[in-house]
């Protein structure tokens, strides 16, 4: 079910980025799309990466999961992040 947490997120900074910004943590570990730590999936919007080819599979990808630590969004996106948490206070 989703939070509901919003949070403004920019063109030129990562979605993993923005989240924190906003008090929201994403699990992450090495920050440069290649651990997989931070997989969530894309419901609803468009992302775009700057590297090559970010960790995930052709499969991965068409099914919408998507690497926050090095995705870049490009509309509003809906993110499905169960394991997010949000920072109190
Ligand atoms: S934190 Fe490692 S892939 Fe995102």
């Amino acid at each position: 079910m989703p939070s509901g947490w919003c949070f403004v997120a920019s063109p030129d900074v990562t979605l993993l980025q923005s989240a924190r910004a906003a008090g929201i943590r994403l699990p992450s570990s090495c920050r440069n799309g290649t651990c997989r730590a931070c997989i969530c999936q894309l419901l609803q919007g468009e992302i775009r990466y700057r590297m090559e080819w970010p960790g995930l599979s052709r499969e991965e990808k068409l099914e919408g999961w998507v690497l926050p630590c090095v995705a870049y969004p490009v509309a509003d996106i809906v993110l499905a992040a169960p394991a997010a948490e949000r920072n109190e206070g």
